[in-house]
């Protein structure tokens, strides 16, 4: 009798330890298909140069499909799509929310990687090794996934809210977000707010970014009388670019100051750093004539400008003593973009009360359990410039916290446990930002 109600119990626990097995194993399949689905979008090579960009765009597609959301695709162009994704709002006159990925990525030298840079290798401790993994195609994906999941509580938005992938950012957007952001079709789209990718963040605060600094580039060129090597005169071309270099070079000085007194951020100040220099006249036998002073000497600049840089205060200090003609120096600028927006301002997206979106996304974000660190101004450049130049606040945002910087490096990879809290994250900011019924609602 005792023997065999034990036996009965030995098997109900043993049953019952199996259908806990069961139910822990389905559920990590389950957290799996997101993953899986994001193994695959690093799969498709977009890598420079020539991406080919058929294949990101079908596997998009039907993803969108899967989910109900309508896709078109803009060759402003040809062989270099634009691919939007629409989830209709139930008031489609509020206007609209954007969130941006870009299709391509930079190279990847396969022999410097631990895994294939295209396979997605994800190793037993949760990294996701892949080209792309941080920069950016976690973000397009965690779109999607957010949206699936929201689908399924039945969600529906009051905004309309939209995803684009655009093509060629990684060598400047020129093809890409740049004619998108100029075209009727964009217009159209009557947005309000738009979300682009941001950075890793090793801590555990989410980085954000509120704009970009714009780069110029400088070229400055010297003229003189040449003369012999031995010959001492004055107005040398040589001698009035070195005066010149001298002046830039303190302006840079006096910069990168305050980064070192920590009184500002690399992105805050502007950088002015050398690239090249050219001068000397050339010679067949030696590499340059010895005892001659050239006639004609340039030096290259590589400068960029946070937002609240005055253009043209810039401007003048180069005419006037930077490159003056008086000394013989002429100069160019290329501007690689703009400081102002159509009305005049500095092309940054406030952080503050005044911009309620901004007060939405941080509560959306922190209401996850996360933390946004200080905004930032990034160093470098992306597409959000041309959305930001329209008028249109946009932030950059990639959440990846306590993990290491890796784009465009070896072994980007991305852990599985920070791509899964990605999509809560997004879960939250896309629910809060598309019920936002407008600025009366304003809670200050
Ligand atoms: C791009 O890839 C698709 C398949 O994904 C292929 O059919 C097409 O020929 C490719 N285009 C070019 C220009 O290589
Ligand atoms: C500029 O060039 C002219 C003509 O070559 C020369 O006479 C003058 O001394 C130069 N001035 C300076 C400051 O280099
Ligand atoms: C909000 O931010 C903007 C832009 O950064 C700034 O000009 C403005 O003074 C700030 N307003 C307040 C109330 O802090
Ligand atoms: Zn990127």
């Amino acid at each position: 009798m005792a023997k065999d109600s034990m036996a009965v119990s030995s098997l109900l626990w043993t049953l019952f330890l199996i259908s806990i097995i069961f139910s822990l194993q389905s559920k990590s399949q389950e957290e799996d298909i997101p993953i899986t689905r994001f193994q695959q979008y690093l799969r498709i090579n977009t890598a420079h140069p020539n991406p080919n960009y058929t294949a990101p765009v079908s596997f998009l597609i039907n993803q969108a499909q899967s989910i109900g959301l309508t896709s078109k695709t803009f060759e402003f162009v040809s062989g270099k799509p634009v691919l939007l994704l629409t989830w209709l709002g139930s008031n489609p006159n509020l206007p609209s929310i954007l969130f941006n990925s870009h299709l391509d990525s930079v190279p990847a030298e396969s022999e410097k990687w631990i895994h294939p840079p295209f396979s997605a290798h994800r190793t037993t401790d949760g990294h996701i090794y892949a080209r792309g993994a941080q920069d950016d195609k976690c973000i397009g994906v965690q779109y999607l996934e957010a949206i699936r999941n929201l689908k399924s509580r039945g969600f529906s938005p009051l905004r309309t809210v939209h995803i684009s992938y655009v093509p060629e950012e990684e060598i400047g957007g020129f093809d890409g977000m740049m004619r998108f952001a100029a075209s009727s079709e964009f217009r159209d789209l009557n947005l309000g707010f738009a979300m682009d990718e941001g950075q890793a963040n090793p801590g555990d605060e989410f980085r954000v970014f509120y704009a970009d600094r714009t780069p110029w580039e400088f070229i400055i060129k010297a003229e003189g009388i040449p003369g012999h090597g031995a010959k001492l005169y004055d107005n040398s071309a040589m001698e009035n670019l070195m005066k010149s270099v001298e002046l830039i070079a303190k302006f840079r000085e006096t910069q990168f100051d305050f980064v070192k007194a920590g009184k500002a951020a690399n992105s805050e100040v502007i950088s002015v750093n050398p690239v090249y220099l050219k001068a000397g006249t050339p010679s067949t036998t030696v590499r340059f004539v010895m005892n001659m002073q050239p006639s004609e000497a340039e030096a290259g600049y590589d400068v960029r400008l946070p937002p609240m840089a005055d253009p043209d205060v810039m401007k003048k200090r180069i005419a006037e003593e930077w490159a003056p003609s008086i000394r013989n120096m002429t100069y160019t600028v290329k501007e690689k973009g703009k400081l102002r927006d159509h009305l005049g301002r500095p092309i940054m997206t406030p952080t503050n009360d005044t911009n309620p979106w901004w007060s939405i996304f941080k509560q959306a974000v922190e209401a996850t359990g996360g933390k946004l660190a200080k905004p930032e101004i990034l160093a470098s450049t992306t597409d959000s410039r041309y959305i930001r130049s329209l008028g249109i606040p946009v932030l950059g945002f990639s959440p990846m916290t306590n993990t290491p910087i890796l784009l465009h490096d070896h072994n980007e990879f991305l852990k599985d446990i920070v791509f899964m809290k990605g999509i809560e994250v997004y879960e939250s900011v896309i629910t809060a930002l598309s019920s936002f019924k407008g600025v009366s609602d304003q809670v200050l």
